[in-house]
């Protein structure tokens, strides 16, 4: 029997298009934590982010954005009861069912969404300047630090923002974020296709439940994709953003 397909849509944004406006589609907690952040930088990604999240989900719940809740599920804790609230959103309300996950980085700031299966999105901005050596010893297994050595600096720094999107991706997934241990999962070597190899992490699924993409995320960026579910992936990239246009460089909105 060949198993339906899961539906797999991912919308890319950009913290330029933060807007007052799109504070009001957020919920009073989201909006504390927006008013938390120390740089505008963050605080952009954050609204972008949670505003695109709940207009894609009331899109496919068919209610509004402000009608859609979530709850936070961190594993290694109470995530919903700590003073900062954290984990892996989940869809509640109207939108209870469908499965998220949002990544922010740099320029650029992305959400995935499915139905029924647990889904991972990480995007991540390739750091010249990121001692790549010294978080290898805390992202990757050793023979993906050996494979790693023997690549020329800038196909390594680009070899390990992938594994790290790759790996950052499953462990969203799975609901256990980067405590869930990101050398618990390995990965295939660089210049072959994404594959994960092991996962021994305590929430990891069965290897055949597991599908895992890279996404194109422009220059300098890496992302990749995950999705837990044995059947086959359909992946649909939306190039524009229900959101507002970005707004030019340095400007006002547009009218
Ligand atoms: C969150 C995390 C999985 C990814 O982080 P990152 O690459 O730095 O950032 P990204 O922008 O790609 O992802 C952040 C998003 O992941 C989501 N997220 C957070 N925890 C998650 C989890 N356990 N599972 C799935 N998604 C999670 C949130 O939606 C978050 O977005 P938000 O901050 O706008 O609400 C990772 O940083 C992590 O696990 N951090 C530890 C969390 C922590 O401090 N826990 C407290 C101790 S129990
Ligand atoms: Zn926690």
């Amino acid at each position: 029997m060949i198993e339906e397909s899961v539906e797999c849509e991912v919308w890319w944004a950009s913290p330029t298009q933060s807007d007052p406006a799109l504070l009001e589609l957020l919920d009073g907690a989201e909006r504390a934590r927006h008013g938390r952040f120390q740089r505008a930088a963050d605080r952009d990604r954050y609204a972008v982010a949670h505003a695109l999240a709940r207009l894609v989900l009331a899109e496919a719940a068919g209610c509004g954005p402000t009608e859609v809740s979530f709850t936070l599920d961190c594993p290694h804790c109470d995530g919903e009861k700590e003073r900062e609230p954290h984990g892996k959103p989940r869809p509640a309300g109207p939108a209870a069912g469908l499965e998220l996950s949002i990544s922010h980085s740099g320029d650029r700031v992305a959400v995935a969404l499915t139905r029924g299966a647990p889904v991972g999105v990480d995007v991540e901005e390739v750091s010249e300047r990121r001692d790549v050596e010294g978080l290898a010893e805390m992202v990757l297994a050793p023979a993906e630090r050996t494979a790693l050595a023997a690549l020329p600096a800038e196909r390594a720094a680009l070899a390990f923002h992938d594994y790290w999107a790759r790996k950052e991706a499953l462990l969203k997934a799975s609901g256990e974020g980067i405590y869930g241990g990101l050398t618990g999962v390995s990965i295939s070597p660089p210049g072959e296709p994404p594959r994960v190899l092991s996962w021994s992490t305590p929430g990891a699924p069965p290897l055949d439940r597991v599908r895992l993409q890279d996404l194109d995320a422009g220059p300098g960026y890496r992302a990749a994709l995950a999705v837990l579910t044995s059947a086959p992936v359909a992946v649909t990239v939306h190039g524009a953003s229900p959101l507002p246009a970005a707004r030019p460089a340095g400007g006002a909105p547009p009218h």
